[in-house]
């Protein structure tokens, strides 16, 4: 005969605690649960719930496999598509380990209240800002309330159209980049790599005052550490609570070479005392981003962590809009020839532009704005509620009620599913394009409709480099058409998405100049 239950507890005395602990957990997850049903049915019921069993794993692991085979927008369409509601598909939830629920948005009416009018019940949380912390600690990217505001008031003045509209660094690095992008009539360049290395030397040039002139010098050091930095810190996101699997070597000794690189200057700006810094303001002569925060603060780690946010912000951003700009250019030689045609009627062969000329380039504009439309560079991200609210959209039958959301839910968006919705754009036409065909001419008849179209974001945390940012690009573009009259692709395919923090083209854009 068996043992009785109560033998076998005495046969096994740790059987007990582990069994009653495992069903007090179990108690509790489920009273939660409840707590946590009843107060989302209250703010306004769930989305439509994408159910993956076991604890949502593997729905985690194919959007971690999509990421890795560069087919992140595929996947997210596809499991809106699948599992959202028939008449609106663009909100879906799900569960990771029972507990945590997860929203994710296309939404335009839930972008806008997560960006503008909730702005208050949403923020980048307390977690974003512990995993960030090393890199950027307490800067404009990773805090929210009263700590944000006061970094936003310190950087916000150093984007004013007298700084923005200063193209001397554009021109300066302008002047080395032009060149290599052609070292030879029809040499095949990865133009989306000069990119990167043009951006970074401009950025470091605008901010500190000091290029890393990578665009010189491909092997410097500081350039391979920020990539690296970002690399693993890209990974420490995703890897949640599993991040304590990932080494993190390369990554503290990136950010000491970074920090090697910038803290002497800054200690040079802080040698200069309120005086001397006021003075230099007022003649300009070499009166950098770092001596304007240096007037605000000569708090060591306040400069440094806001330098460092901004260059990120600042960097790849611009390399990538450029880079996909080049593919396209690269395949539509008539877009060439239009925006050079513009250019050269403005501008001539030779001179500088003016930021008024900048300005006045419509097509130009229209191009840039088209690149944007389609990539827009931050193609996922993600807001935690900051208190229990309601979205305005996702919930009842149609998908097109409100829905309830908790404190401490993280609410993803993506303005890539969003801007490449087909339903958000007039039907197609002469005048209108298939909406994922690059036509920069469709902007000279349409208008996008409000928060449908969000490359920098929206509402009061709205990019604050975005002037700064389309002056760069369209500055680079036009030195760039006025020496090169046809941009021949090199590549048999187009490059793959790969969406880490921001949009890039993996493995470059290979393409040649011809004057
Ligand atoms: C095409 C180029 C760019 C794009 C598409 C872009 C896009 C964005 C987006 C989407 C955000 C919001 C991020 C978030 O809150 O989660 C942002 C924020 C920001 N951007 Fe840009 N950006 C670009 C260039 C720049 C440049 C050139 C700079 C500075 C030199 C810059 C500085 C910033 C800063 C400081 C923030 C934080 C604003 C805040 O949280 O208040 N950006 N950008």
């Amino acid at each position: 005969m068996g043992l009785s239950l109560v033998d076998q507890f005495h046969a096994h005395p740790i059987i007990f605690p582990v069994t009653a602990i495992f069903v007090l957990w179990i108690t509790r997850l489920i009273v939660l649960r409840l707590v946590q049903e009843r107060k989302i049915q209250a703010l306004g019921g769930h989305c439509a719930t994408r159910h993956s069993f076991p604890f949502g794993l593997p729905f985690v692991y194919g959007a971690v496999q999509a990421g890795r085979t560069y087919k992140d927008f595929s996947f997210w369409l596809h499991n809106f598509n699948k599992f959202g509601n028939r008449s609106n598909p663009y909100n879906i939830e799900f569960r990771l380990l029972s507990s945590i629920r997860i929203v994710q948005t296309a939404d335009p009416e839930n972008i806008k209240a997560i960006l503008a009018t909730q702005f208050h019940d949403f923020g980048k949380g307390d977690k974003f800002n512990e995993d960030f912390h090393d890199f950027l600690g307490d800067s404009i990217f990773t805090t929210d309330g009263q700590r944000w505001q006061e970094s936003r008031q310190l950087i916000r003045p150093q984007f004013i159209k007298d700084r923005v509209s200063d193209l001397q660094t554009f021109e300066s690095h302008a002047q080395i980049l032009v060149p290599l992008l052609c070292p030879k009539s029809g040499h095949t360049v990865d133009a989306a790599s000069l990119f990167f290395r043009y951006t970074l030397d401009a950025a470091t040039d605008f901010l500190l005052g000091e290029s890393v002139d990578s665009l010189r010098n491909p092997t410097v050091r500081f350039s391979h550490a920020f990539a690296e930095v970002q690399r693993i810190q890209s990974q420490l996101g995703r890897a949640g609570p599993m991040k304590f699997m990932i080494n993190t070597k390369t990554f503290h000794e990136g950010l000491k070479v970074m920090d090697e690189w910038i803290q002497p200057i800054i200690e040079r700006t802080l040698r200069l005392s309120p005086e001397e810094l006021e003075k230099k303001g007022k003649t300009d002569e070499g009166y950098t981003f770092l001596h304007s925060l240096a007037s605000y603060t000569r708090d060591r780690t306040v400069l440094r962590d806001q330098l460092v946010a901004v260059l990120l912000a600042g960097r790849d951003t611009t390399a990538c809009t450029l880079s996909w700009m080049f593919y396209h250019l690269s395949l539509q030689p008539q877009t060439v020839s239009r925006l050079r045609t513009e250019i050269l009627d403005r501008v001539g062969t030779n001179t500088e532009p003016t930021y008024e000329d900048l300005k006045s380039l419509k097509f130009l504009s229209a191009t840039i704005n088209e690149t944007l439309r389609l990539y827009p560079i931050v193609p996922f991200n993600v807001r935690m509620a900051l208190k229990d609210t309601t979205l305005p959209r996702g919930g009842g039958p149609d998908g097109n009620q409100p829905m309830g959301v908790l404190k401490g839910t993280p609410v993803g968006y993506s303005p890539l599913i969003m801007q490449r919705r087909e339903d958000i754009y007039p039907p197609v036409s002469e005048k209108f394009p298939h909406h994922m065909e690059f036509a920069p001419e469709r902007w000279e008849h349409w208008t996008p409709k409000a928060w449908t179209y969000i490359p920098f974001n929206g509402g009061p945390r709205i990019c604050v480099g975005q002037q700064f940012a389309l002056t760069e690009i369209a500055y680079t573009t036009v030195r760039i058409l006025q020496k090169y009259s046809r941009v021949e692709c090199r590549m048999d395919e187009k490059p793959s998405e790969q969406s880490e923090i921001v949009l890039q083209p993996h493995g470059g854009v290979h393409v040649a100049f011809f004057e």
